[in-house]
């Protein structure tokens, strides 16, 4: 949906008028005056999911649509009362629509609140729908203007109007990138991809391809490789601003499809597998927004690319790996691939000397059954660092959750024939995976997000479509934002 923050929308032009309203308030919605009064005679509310709608008025739709109590607003109420706003233009054939907020949440501030609404309710209508031969009616492209909160003048509506665009244009690319399905987004597709955007946010991009890896000895990349019909790529995206002070390295995974290789995984969703490249679309769709922005911040896009499938000369348990570090480990589950290229990418990063690393990757499915979708999963070396994204995930709505890290936890992935062993077992398994990752990382300020539960939703909920979900965009971004200040 394109979104334009605006205090004066063309109330004549539009199809339909939505306000949000908290039970028991009346606010002061001058454009929709009447129509409030209209409907709170015929006893609406504003209980949370509750919409009312009248017809008679200018526009000649008007619908409240309620949250809940105004002190228990949270972001998930906003997102499922924008989600549901959504549904109903969409089916309603609406074309053109003014949603009016009139609250702010008191943590987020009214500057907050619209960033968090305007860019979910950028994200409210998106289908990928590249496959589908028949488009309906549907489908139609839908223009909002959104009212933000009291609080939020002309000015700063112009720069939040902005600020929002960039994030939801990095969002969109990761969600069209992480719901293309395996046999279109192969990783010579995410170099493409990463050119364009590259070249269209006006940043460096460089592509490398296998000759390239091999020289730059990048074992554990090659090894899951190893299995492929498709060339892997290692892609490295740069962003420098000259007042940048900091510099900050974002490292993604982009498995293209993950089988399992010949640790060949039971057939039951495997499907879901393309979306193993949602980190690498994480790190693609936030150093577009940061560009976009002008952040005054150097960021390095790194992402390391290839699809993990069995053939006769794929990589098997009991090979041992030297990787690009020259660490050497043994194959223990050819499935923990995610772990393999990320340990060349993350030395890599290392070798940049970068203030922070930060790192993507749908790594491990213990991580979602720690947390289901509800929170990625944290582990950094630093607790400064842990702490300020924890605090930034809550401001935009991205929960973060940190877990262990511990050296302690070395024992389990030690091995009788190399430096390390790719798998510690069932136990552990989000912390064993990030443990590992840690033996790659020398940097003092290094985070890693495993977003396997968070990248991509299952089923579609109250409020969000199925698919990619842009996870890692919001949060990366008011870390940058953060550091800028700083
Ligand atoms: N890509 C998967 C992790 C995953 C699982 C992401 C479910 C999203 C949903 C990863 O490569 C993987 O297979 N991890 C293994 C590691 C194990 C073999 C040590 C896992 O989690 O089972
Ligand atoms: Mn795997
Ligand atoms: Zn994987």
């Amino acid at each position: 949906m394109d979104v334009t923050i605006t205090r004066e929308p063309k109330v004549a032009k539009a199809d339909h008028l939505f306000v949000l309203i908290a039970e028991g308030t009346k606010p002061d919605v001058a454009i929709a005056a009447k129509a409030m009064q209209a409907i709170a005679a015929a006893g609406f509310t504003g209980r949370a999911e509750e919409t009312l709608t009248t017809v008679a008025g200018e526009p000649k739709k008007i619908t409240l649509v309620g949250i809940g109590k105004e002190e228990a607003l949270t972001i998930r109420c906003l997102r499922t009362a924008i989600y549901t706003i959504a549904k109903m233009a969409k089916k309603q054939r609406d074309r053109n629509i003014i949603v009016v907020l009139p609250y702010a949440l008191p943590k987020l501030g009214p500057g907050g609140t619209t960033r968090v609404a305007a860019d979910a309710l950028a994200a409210s209508d998106y289908k990928y729908d590249v496959y589908i031969t028949k488009k309906d009616d549907k489908s139609l492209p839908i223009s909002a203007s959104f009212v933000p909160p009291p609080g939020v003048d002309a000015k700063h509506a112009k720069q939040l109007d902005d600020e929002a665009r960039a994030i939801a244009a990095g969002i969109r690319t990761v969600r069209d990138l992480g719901n293309a399905p395996g046999n279109l987004a192969t990783p010579t597709y995410i170099g493409q991809r990463a050119e364009e955007v590259a070249k269209q946010a006006g940043i460096k991009c460089t592509v490398y391809g296998r000759r390239e890896i091999e020289k730059m000895k990048m074992g554990g990349l090659l090894a899951v490789n190893r299995g492929s019909a498709e060339e892997p790529r290692f892609i490295v995206l740069e962003y420098s601003p000259h007042k940048a002070k900091k510099h900050v390295a974002l490292v993604g995974k982009g498995i293209t499809f993950d089988s399992g290789g010949i640790s060949i995984k039971p057939a039951d969703k495997m499907e879901e597998m393309k979306f193993d490249m949602c980190g690498a679309a994480a790190v693609l769709g936030t150093i577009q927004a940061a560009a976009m922005l002008a952040l005054p911040v150097r960021v390095t896009g790194i992402i390391a690319s290839t699809d993990n499938l069995p053939s006769g000369s794929a990589y098997k348990p009991g090979d041992i790996i030297t990787t690009m570090s020259g660490k050497t480990v043994e194959i223990i589950n050819t499935d923990a691939e995610g772990r393999m290229i990320l340990s060349d990418a993350l030395h890599y990063a290392s070798e940049l000397k970068p203030d922070h690393i930060l790192d993507y990757a749908t790594l491990t499915g213990a991580c979602v059954v720690a947390l289901a979708s509800e929170a990625a999963g944290l582990f950094s070396n630093n607790d400064e660092l842990a702490q300020k994204l924890i605090e930034c995930g809550e401001r935009v709505g991205e929960r973060l959750w940190r877990l262990p890290e511990w050296d302690d936890y070395k024992d389990l992935i030690r091995s009788e024939w190399a430096d390390m062993k790719n798998s510690g077992g069932r136990w552990g398994g989000a912390t064993t995976a990030a443990v590992f990752l840690k033996e790659f990382v020398n940097c003092p300020s290094w985070a890693h997000l495993d977003i396997a539960g968070t990248a991509y939703a299952e089923h579609e909920t109250v409020r969000e479509a199925r698919g990619a979900t842009g996870a890692g965009v919001r949060v990366t971004i008011a870390f940058l934002e953060s550091l800028s200040r700083s």
